[in-house]
């Protein structure tokens, strides 16, 4: 089973998206154990204090060293693997499905949600910490961040996901974002599903679903497409200058 610590000044914010859905049904099933501590309860002074003025100056509080030094050495003396040290932060290396898929291989995780202006550097340092971002936006605490690694991870570990559900379909697995998808009824509002989906001839829909694929991709995510391409053609899948691969929009 995978343990992830999460390390907070509101343990109370992860509450219901860990008490739902897949989180819900990964932690009873023992797929994983999630540990909440609160940094607060291991401040050092009378008052609590886990922040404090930055050296030199400038506005905002610091995230103070001592409390989250003291927090992590307690998780870790819970259990054996010393856990793999995350902070959330805006200048951490941005998020990918990459990421998550390396980071779901850990036996444990300790991530560490920061509020105020950031961290002490020492916490990186000394706790020999990584830091992950989850998009160029700046959000007001690293707890919703720790929400988003934590989702994308625990619905790739083993029996997370139901028969139904598969993340080797996922958008992003190969690089390409999903075709469009429909259901009943057939006409909506006067909106028809296409009709090839309705043919029952799996090669061509599953031929107009990589196509679909492609073109949006290419439409929306031209950075994508263009590290697709260039894959295709590293794996020498596609000789290079064929045209014939590139779709019309
Ligand atoms: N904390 C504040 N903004 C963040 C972001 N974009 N990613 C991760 N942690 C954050």
């Amino acid at each position: 089973m995978m343990r992830i610590d999460v390390l907070t000044l509101f343990p109370e914010m992860f509450e219901s998206p860990l008490s739902h859905s897949i989180l819900k049904r990964a932690r009873q099933r023992d797929i994983v154990q999630i540990v909440l501590s609160n940094i607060r309860q291991f401040a050092t002074d009378a008052y609590r204090k886990v922040d404090d003025k930055p050296y030199g100056g400038g506005a905002g509080m610091v995230m103070m060293c001592p409390p989250v030094f003291a927090c992590v050495e307690h998780v870790r003396a819970e259990a054996p693997e010393p856990g793999r040290v995350i902070l959330l932060t805006p200048q951490g290396a941005p998020l990918t499905q990459a990421k998550v898929v390396e980071l779901s291989r850990e036996p444990r995780l300790i991530l560490i949600a920061g509020r105020y202006e950031g961290f002490d550097e020492r916490i990186r340092e000394g706790l020999d910490a990584e830091e992950i971002s989850i998009g160029d936006y700046v959000l007001s605490g690293g707890e919703l961040a720790a929400m988003v690694v934590i989702d994308a991870v625990v619905r790739l570990l083993d029996g997370a996901l139901g028969d139904e559900d598969s993340a080797a379909q996922d958008s992003f697995s190969d690089g390409l974002l999903e075709y469009p998808h429909y259901t009943r009824p057939e006409v909506f509002r006067g909106m028809r599903v296409p009709e090839i989906l309705l043919s029952g001839d799996h090669g061509k829909i599953a031929q107009w679903r990589m196509e679909q694929s492609l073109r949006r991709t290419q439409q929306r995510r031209p950075d994508l497409y263009a590290a697709w391409l260039a894959r295709r053609q590293a794996e020498n899948k596609i000789p290079q200058n064929d045209k014939k691969q590139e779709i019309e929009t």
